[in-house]
């Protein structure tokens, strides 16, 4: 596949402007900074076809469930991520004539992305319908290191002509989102205003009740030197924004440099929010364009000390991860316990910036290994704060004494998904809430974490699993009955053995977890005892004959594990049998045909093999991987990274190679032809796995971490750095060797391909 983009190893480079790619390109080239971020859109007017994106991290809008038949236990709401106020634009007026890309002509256009230093430069020359040309350069970025700050340097210099240019920067309230419901409008302005050297506008969100300022500040040179530009303000019920009028002569250079902050009621109180919001943008501006950028630009630097891939040899998978890197990085900076991980981060509407499985189960390796501990601590404990959220919600799908079922789709722990099949029957989202806190215990040797939060989840998750399943007279075992795995293409099924397996494997690691923190912090434990009336006899024991008489479906045979009961009554085809224009069967089949076929929209079986990998042998790894892959159409940007990944582990490197260009570069080469729609975030997470627990081999077991990489044939050589127990790791393999250092922390071992070695650092 030709790529639309350039290939280079840190920039993604569009050259030229193709109106029909341009709100894909609006998503590729988003920007954002784990508080806020930004879809591409133009500062300046654009009338042609565009999906305006600002949003905010942890602000949602309550829309109404719309469904026909109201089925009780049905969530009130559906959270959608509210397109808020924009706070880039600057119209261009010249002698009068808007800019607009959409209606003059475009030449030298390009649009950057640089990864290495975090900003988006735009460059074009437009010739207006009067004939006059200009030259236009604009780059901005969200601060890394003050997240409520963007700033944008727009350079115009007008190319055959002299006269008089207006700028109009500004912000707008009046803004709508594309998702919502008879044009519903998310937002009330609550206030516009200017001062001489400002302009505000604070806004609320209907319903939820989130308020959020903005303000900006200006600045203008003529050829290097600042104008005192006389500027006027305009101000309207919904719209803030100031007007200067440059005069120039054609060759000439102006710069308009747009200070913004962007303040919400997560952080401040509606009487502190616009006072605060001016002196944000204030600081901004005292410290100007050039030092803010510095100072991102640096903890950028940081960033891919923590988080870089190497991959030499081939350019594709180099830029592919690389964008993956950085935008796992510019969603969640793990700042605030309160925030989580949209599917799409700030790039769309999709999803509506919510908080799914795909946190623990995706995107939570990749904080934990390349972030101190606290980032992915946070993750946790952002679950642990939706704890009663989650008892709240399982009781009222009937469930009692303490148990909880975390939703599948959320803002602040209540569920706002409305379909039946997945809020009530997906609840193998319980299992990975648990699986992330084992995982981030595995990893950082942090046990205190179990008395101190883990304990109390696992627990009450641990109670949800033993109501949920019951006891079946016919087969002397435990059953699960309705539900949904994470192959999404079947649902009402019976004993779907993921499910099954993630719920005995959390009854199992809860009594674990219990008799280490009653062993190790007996004040804790009584604690706990005490706060979730725990009953260690009878609720062990109960949890214990489900552990040890829970029925699992399986070819015993052939040792494969079915999918579910029944699922061999299914007509056996494979992927390869389906015509290419049948595909995706999710756009061309009813959902009918789509729910009584065998194909498998993501990994389900593996999936769990993936998670518990230690418990079976390679036979039977491999026995399930070659008879799930031939049935799994990948419908799910989550499947391709964990399928290359078992891949690996079994030694089928060309399959895991192919399977990881579907993942690697998906939304930049556009695989699934949405990527108008936003990013795909979760699967970066996933991709990130499969080059490091893939390709890369990288295990914990028992506290050491081990390395048994394997290269593509393409790759020269493969890099990665991790952080591990307090230490910072690079990890560089190469056909001939494969070599681990230190690069800060005390001396650690690790095992390469099964040698123990001491790692030390150089001196
Ligand atoms: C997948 C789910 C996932 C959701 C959000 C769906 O297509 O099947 O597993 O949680 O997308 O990424």
């Amino acid at each position: 596949m030709r790529s639309y983009y350039k290939t280079n190893e840190w920039s993604v480079i569009e050259e030229g402007f193709e109106p029909q790619k341009h709100e894909a390109s609006e998503s590729i080239f988003s920007l954002g900074n784990g508080h806020m971020g930004l879809r591409a859109n133009f500062e300046e007017k654009y009338t042609g076809e565009t999906l305006q994106g600002t949003y905010i991290a942890g602000i949602y809008y309550p829309d109404k469930t719309r469904v026909g038949w109201w089925k009780n236990g049905y969530p009130e709401y559906f959270a959608k991520v509210p397109n808020a106020p924009n706070w880039i634009g600057i119209h261009v007026l010249v002698e009068g004539e808007d800019l607009d890309l959409h209606t003059c002509k475009v030449s030298d256009f390009t649009r950057e992305l640089n990864m290495k230093h975090g900003y988006l430069e735009r460059s074009f020359t437009a010739e207006l319908k009067s004939g006059k040309k200009l030259r236009v350069n604009a780059r901005r970025f969200v601060s890394m290191v003050d997240d409520e700050i963007g700033a944008i340097r727009y350079t115009v210099k007008p190319l055959n002509f002299s006269g008089e240019i207006e700028f109009i920067s500004f912000i707008e309230g009046s803004v709508v989102n594309r998702d919502s419901n008879y044009d519903e409008k998310f937002w009330e302005v609550l206030n516009t205003g200017a001062e001489a050297d400002l302009a505000f506008l604070h806004a609320r969100t209907r319903k939820s009740g989130f308020e959020a300022c903005f303000s900006m500040m200006v600045e203008v040179s003529l050829n290097g030197k600042i104008i005192p530009a006389t500027s006027q303000s305009l101000l309207s019920e919904s719209y803030a924004g100031k007007s200067t009028l440059v005069s120039v002569s054609s060759g000439e250079e102006i710069i308009l440099w747009k200070y913004a902050a962007v303040l919400d009621s997560l952080n401040y109180t509606h009487h502190q929010i616009v006072e605060k919001c001016k002196q944000s943008v204030r600081r901004a501006f005292e410290k100007k364009f050039d030092r803010l950028f510095d100072e991102h630009s640096a903890k950028w630097a940081v960033n891919w000390t923590n988080s870089d891939i190497i991959i030499e040899g081939d350019p594709l998978a180099q830029q592919g991860i690389r964008f993956n890197i950085f935008q796992l990085n510019q969603t969640y900076t793990g700042r605030d316990e309160r925030l989580n991980i949209g599917p799409k981060g700030f790039t769309g509407e999709k999803y509506g910036g919510s908080t799914y499985w795909d946190t623990e189960a995706f995107l939570f390796q990749f904080y934990l290994s390349t972030e101190s501990d606290h980032v992915a601590r946070n993750l946790l404990i952002y679950r642990y704060k939706h704890l009663d959220k989650a008892i709240e919600n399982a009781r009222k799908l009937g469930y009692h004494s303490g148990a909880a079922l975390y939703p599948m789709v959320t803002m602040n722990g209540e569920e706002c998904h409305n379909e039946w099949e997945i809020t009530f029957e997906e609840i193998h989202r319980n299992g990975a809430i648990a699986y992330a806190i084992y995982n981030y215990i595995r990893y950082t040797g942090d046990k205190k974490y179990l008395a101190e939060y883990g304990l109390e989840v696992l627990i009450a998750i641990s109670r949800f699993w033993k109501q949920r399943v019951n006891w079946s007279e016919r087969k002397g075992l435990y059953v699960m009955l309705g539900v949904t795995g994470p192959n999404e293409y079947e649902n009402n099924v019976n004993n779907n053995w993921y499910t099954n397996k993630m719920a005995c494997w959390t009854l199992s690691y809860t009594l674990e977890a219990i008799n280490f923190v009653k062993k190790s912090d007996p004040d804790q434990y009584h604690r706990i005892v005490q706060k979730t009336a725990f009953g260690f006899e009878p609720e062990s024991q109960a949890w214990q004959h489900i552990l040890d008489h829970m029925f699992f479906p399986e070819l015993n045979e052939e040792g494969i594990f079915l999918q579910q009961e029944g699922f061999m009554d299914k007509e056996q085809r494979m992927a390869t049998d389906l015509d290419p224009s049948e595909r995706p069967i999710n756009q061309h089949w009813s959902w009918d045909r789509i729910l009584r076929s065998v194909f498998i929209k993501q990994a389900d079986v593996l999936q769990g093999i993936f998670c518990f990998e230690d418990e079976f042998s390679t036979d039977t790894i491999r026995r399930n991987y070659e008879f799930y892959e031939p049935r799994t159409v990948h419908e799910s940007s989550l499947s391709p990274c964990i399928h290359s990944i078992l891949a690996n582990r079994i030694g089928k490197f060309e399959d895991a190679y192919d399977l990881y260009l579907r993942t690697s570069r998906l939304d930049l080469d556009d695989y699934n032809r949405e990527v108008d729609e936003g990013l795909h975030i979760t699967s970066m997470g996933g991709t990130w796995m499969s080059v490091v627990l893939g390709f890369g081999g990288m295990r914990i077991r028992e506290g050491m971490i081990s390395f048994n990489p394997h290269l593509p044939k393409k790759w020269k050589s493969l890099s990665f750095h991790i952080n591990y127990r307090g230490r910072k790791l690079n990890v560089n393999i190469s056909e001939k060797k494969v070599h681990v250092s230190l690069i800060g922390g005390e001396p650690l071992q690790v095992e390469i391909n099964g040698n123990r070695v001491q790692c030390v650092q150089d001196t």
